[in-house]
């Protein structure tokens, strides 16, 4: 029997239909919510990281019925239509989207970290990112990346 669940997905309130069993994953995507991507359903990749109530959470371990009540945040939320978000703006300047994949993950674990961090360290940036698998940039432009935009988003006050 599906149950429903009310949610809060990049600041409007939604009502979803899940059944008890499925993933919160499968649901953000089923609700397109696409940047949110799978890759292994086991909790070892990071491709599937939300934000759930500002924690960095991995959805394919998490049932949607779980989230009921919650605020979650998907890269779709991460700036208005058409704009970008300082961290996708660096991402794109310093090289760090390759093939993409990885990328909504990494996103919003920086955004996490620097949500309660608005200076991290290298070490800080890399243990933030460590959950994120990257098969292609060998995550030193990532890493950059997120620095950078924490430069920008500290001096516009961001
Ligand atoms: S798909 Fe969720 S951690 Fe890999
Ligand atoms: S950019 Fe391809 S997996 Fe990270």
């Amino acid at each position: 029997m599906p149950i429903e669940i009310r949610v809060t997905v990049n600041g409007e309130a939604k009502v979803f239909r899940v059944m008890p069993g499925e993933r919160l994953s499968e649901v953000l995507r089923r609700e397109g919510y696409v940047s949110v991507k799978v890759g292994c359903s086991t909790g070892d990749c990071g491709t599937c990281t939300v934000l759930v109530d500002g924690e960095p959470i991995v959805s394919c371990l998490m049932l949607a019925a779980q989230a009921d009540g919650t605020e979650i945040t998907t890269t779709e939320g991460l700036a208005p239509p058409r704009a970008l978000h300082p961290l996708q703006e660096a991402f794109l300047d310093e090289g760090a989207v390759q093939c993409g994949f990885c990328t909504p993950g990494m996103l919003l674990a920086a955004k996490a970290l620097l949500d309660r961090n608005p200076s991290p360290t290298e070490a800080e940036i890399r243990k933030a990112l460590a959950g994120t698998l990257c098969r292609c940039t060998g995550y030193e432009n990532p890493v950059r990346a997120v620095r950078r935009a924490a430069e920008r988003m500290r001096e516009g006050g961001e």
